[in-house]
């Protein structure tokens, strides 16, 4: 459900363990209700003003994960609110239009409190976007996709062998928005889907069962310059995906799948089958409202970076369960900045994970920041690529630079969003001062 926070209201989002007294409902973490969060809606320029309190026995805190906003609001995992504690958030949100997201950032338990239901859509409307004309209201719709394991009395179990940390922990039941065997009943025209995949490692390569064509219209934290056809789009855990679907051409009665389609290159675990995510029933003829633009938002490409820092991905065997994902040789220490950026540089920062071979979806906090090149692997800038990110998958064998500009003083983190990997410490502290 939608939730607006006006300029100067505010929203109280607690977090607690439901209890759901009903047979077949079973215990999971909410903010405020079931499965994930509210939707939260803002316009850009406006101040967020937030009161959070945490219901649960364990430590947790919200890390708004795609907004450019002030390093004590950011939620990193140094932040922590403890049990029956409350943290007020203030920010103004002064980005472009797009789709972020919120989560809990702890060292060691982000994929666990993620996987049992903390997550929610941060999503920044704007005038220039309104003027676009986009499909909207019940034409406009958020997928949040997750797997899940469920233990056999209907309880999310996350417990992560050491294989799984190296792999991914890897559902076996696809959830969107927190729905089983979830379907939409759709009318014969454009609609919007802004799609995260809040999973903690899998990756999808979304495809649609009648082999059609979409259009991506938005990365992680923008609208593109033009809609990009395609037809398939994969996403990392982390990203996000603004996208158009034209149902005009399916006749009524008819189903159409939102599927994973088969594959390859992105290490073991990751792609091995097709399989259907969700079902788009088209039950109506509905008159269209709506022409693709040609183009859509423009924006500027940074340039001028003043230096290129790099962050080598590696992985080794280890014994001890921590520790086995590294970031220029390092596992994460709380206490230690590694990288120090000057307040207003711009930088490329270049992830090499040349000799991995393991996906990994790297994140920036603090930024968003453009594709600028990849070599190796699939040795391209993807449709989704092609405007504001804030995380960016690497295949094995791949080097990925990406530009940004600090223009936030503070420490923050830069991490792999493959959740097992960043609770292992594949996440490096770095300070913008
Ligand atoms: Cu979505 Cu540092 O996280
Ligand atoms: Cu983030
Ligand atoms: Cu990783």
């Amino acid at each position: 459900i939608p939730v607006t926070i006006n300029a100067t209201s505010s929203l109280s989002a607690q977090v607690g363990r439901d209890t759901l007294a009903a047979a077949g409902e079973v215990a999971v973490l909410g903010y405020g209700g079931g499965l994930l969060g509210p939707t939260i809606r803002v316009q850009k320029n406006q101040n967020v003003n937030l009161n959070f309190t945490n219901e649960l026995t364990e430590h947790t805190n919200i890390h708004w994960h795609g907004l450019v906003i002030p390093a004590a609001m950011d939620g990193h995992p140094d932040h922590m609110v403890m049990p029956n504690k409350s943290f007020n958030f203030q920010f103004a949100v002064n980005q472009q239009a797009g789709t972020n997201w919120y989560h809990p950032h702890l060292h060691g338990l982000t994929g666990k409190q993620v996987t049992e239901g903390l997550a929610g859509l941060f999503i920044i409307e704007s005038d220039e976007e309104k003027a676009l004309n986009l499909p909207s209201g019940v034409h406009e719709i958020p997928l949040i996709i997750q797997d899940k394991r469920l233990n056999a009395n209907g309880t999310i179990k996350y417990n992560p062998a050491m294989t799984e940390v190296m792999t991914g922990f890897m559902g076996d039941t696809i959830l969107v928005n927190g729905t089983h065997k979830p379907f939409l009943e759709v009318g014969t025209r454009f609609y919007r889907f802004r799609v995260l995949n809040g999973s903690t490692a899998r990756i999808y390569n979304l495809a649609l069962s009648n082999g059609a064509d979409f259009y991506v219209i938005g990365s992680d934290g923008g609208i593109l310059p033009q809609p990009e056809r395609v037809k398939t789009l994969m996403l990392g855990s982390g990203e996000r995906a603004d996208i158009l679907i034209d149902f005009s051409d399916v006749a009524v009665g008819k189903m159409v799948y939102l599927m994973n389609e088969e594959f390859s290159g992105m290490g073991d675990a990751q792609g091995k089958q097709t399989y259907k995510i969700m079902s788009f029933d088209v039950n109506r003829s509905e008159n269209e409202d709506f022409m693709l633009p040609a183009s859509l938002i423009p924006f500027t490409k940074l340039s001028g970076a003043s230096q290129t820092r790099p962050f080598k991905l590696t992985m080794s065997m280890g014994h001890s369960k921590a520790g086995m994902h590294k970031i220029n040789g390092k596992v994460f220490d709380a206490a230690r900045i590694d990288q120090s950026v000057s307040f207003g540089a711009t930088e490329i920062w270049e992830f090499d994970n040349s000799t991995g071979d393991e996906a990994h979806p790297m994140h920036v906090h603090g930024v968003q920041f453009q594709v600028v090149a990849r070599t190796g692997g699939r040795n391209t800038i993807l449709p989704q690529e092609k405007g504001w990110k804030d995380t960016v998958l690497l295949a094995p064998k791949e080097k990925v630079q990406v530009i940004m500009k600090f223009e936030q003083k503070g420490k923050f983190v830069v991490h792999c969003h493959n959740l097992e990997h960043e609770d292992d410490g594949m996440m490096l502290n770095f300070e913008v001062v």
